[in-house]
């Protein structure tokens, strides 16, 4: 079977992280994101992967090539100008078999996919829709389903009265390739407001099973901090490339001096260094070549290729694009920096 990532949206809710680094290549610990996608794919013997792109292709090419370094055959079907996540699957249709597994390229889930095929052709449907269970059904596009688990209705955005049910679209697909016909070719369109819909309306079998386990869409920034907490407590396993050291994980390309305090989880990415008397963690991620200076600390952030933290600076809750330099007995908390940001000696990103 084959699969489509859709990974061309422009990621606005991350920017700045995105404006120079599109979300599909943004790190996530020790990886850029659709490997932990492409990991999913090919557990679940999926041997060939279309990503879909649009924004930066050749930043994420330039990342995943042909796939051989990640077990999967990729190509690549690439948008002129960007045609929605429907528009997109339809405009790699040409390279897909009879079944197509598609997976928004910003979610990541410990899902059994061989289990949700399974089920989708045993049951002979047109289209499954992988839902997902939320606590504010008021905040989402709802799914509603019926007792066998097929899909009723979508209920956008719903009011108090309107919620009979608890679970959103999960981003995850399983389509049989022929019901693509249903959409216009070479057009804008979204598979989730107007093409799913269609399908139902014309009385198409759509399935709607639950995915109790973990889920999360990375796509703003308190959720890309929140999977990164996530990974590092265990709560989405992954093996990390690093050594486990004091409940987190330091890379053996990464030098921590033996007066540096280390409090758990953290992952201290290749070419990094901490010196003595600097604080890392909890929930610190340093993705690789990250220089820590002395009595600075770290903590519930995560801090990408090449970035310098000044002695005794403090940040907290932040995230930090690449080549950031954080001067001497700084203070950044809650912030998002974008590459190469200049914090002199003694800025603050919060009130005194
Ligand atoms: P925001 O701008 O922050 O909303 O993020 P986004 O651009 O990623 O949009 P959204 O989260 O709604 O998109 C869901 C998934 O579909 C993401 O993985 C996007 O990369 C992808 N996507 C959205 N629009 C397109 C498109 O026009 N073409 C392709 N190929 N993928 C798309």
């Amino acid at each position: 079977m084959k699969a489509v990532i859709l990974a061309g949206g422009e990621g606005t809710r991350l920017r700045p992280l995105t404006l120079s680094t599109p979300k599909p290549v943004a790190p996530v610990v020790d990886r850029p994101f659709l490997r932990h996608q492409l990991d999913l794919l090919a557990g679940a013997g999926v041997a060939e992967v279309i990503i879909s792109v649009a924004y930066h292709p050749e930043r994420v090419e330039a990342v995943f090539g042909d796939g051989r370094a990640f077990g999967v055959r990729i190509r690549y079907a690439v948008e002129e100008t960007p045609l929605g996540t429907g528009g997109a699957v339809k405009n790699a249709s040409a390279l897909l078999d009879e079944r197509t597994i598609v997976l928004n390229g910003d979610i990541l889930a410990d899902l059994d996919l061989r289990a949700v095929v399974a089920r989708h052709e045993a049951q002979g449907a047109a289209a499954t829709i992988v839902l997902t269970p939320v606590s504010n059904p008021s905040a989402y596009g709802l799914v509603e389903t019926d007792l066998e688990g097929r899909v009723l209705r979508f209920v956008e955005k719903p009011r108090p009265e309107q919620i009979r049910s608890n679970t959103i679209n999960a981003g995850i697909y399983i389509l049989e390739t022929r019901v693509l016909e249903l959409m216009p070719p070479g057009e804008k369109h979204s598979i989730e407001r107007q093409f799913f819909p269609a399908l139902l309306a014309r009385g198409d079998r759509v399935l709607g099973p639950t995915h109790e386990g973990y889920w999360i869409d990375i796509g703003t920034p308190q959720k890309y901090l929140q999977v990164h907490r996530d990974i590092l407590a265990g709560r989405f396993a992954v093996t990390l490339d690093g050594a486990p050291r004091g409940g987190g994980w330091v890379h053996p390309e990464a030098r921590v001096a033996p007066g540096a305090v280390l409090e758990a989880p953290f992952y201290v990415g290749p070419g990094s260094e901490v010196e003595a008397g600097a604080h890392l963690g909890p929930d610190a991620v340093l993705v690789a070549d990250v220089r820590v200076a002395a009595g600075a600390r770290i903590r519930d952030s995560v801090l990408w290729r090449g970035d310098t933290v000044g002695p005794e600076a403090e940040i907290g809750g932040s995230l930090l694009g690449p080549d950031v330099r954080v001067g001497r007995k700084a203070r950044v908390e809650g912030a998002l920096l974008g590459e190469g940001t200049v914090l002199s000696d003694f800025s603050r990103t919060c009130r005194p």
